[in-house]
């Protein structure tokens, strides 16, 4: 799905961001220039964004749950 069409990014290309370390749309911005022009794709690219940080964290979590969660005594 294309998100940014000033700068032709897609949703793959903002997970990937994301996998490289982009956690908010500046850093979008930055990495690949999204809501750099006419910012019509912000609210788009933080929803992307947003799914992208939480599908992350939860392969994250069920990668190595005792590191986030205290296990009981
Ligand atoms: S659609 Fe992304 S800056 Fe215009």
């Amino acid at each position: 799905m294309i998100v940014c069409l000033c700068k032709g990014v897609n949703d793959h290309s903002i997970r990937d961001a994301v996998a490289r370390g982009c956690a908010s749309v500046s850093d979008l911005r930055r990495e690949l220039g999204v809501a750099s022009q006419c910012a019509k794709c912000a609210r788009c690219a933080r929803e992307v964004l947003d799914d992208a940080l939480t599908e992350m964290r939860a392969a994250e979590l069920q990668a190595a749950p005792g590191m986030f969660c205290p296990q009981p005594a």
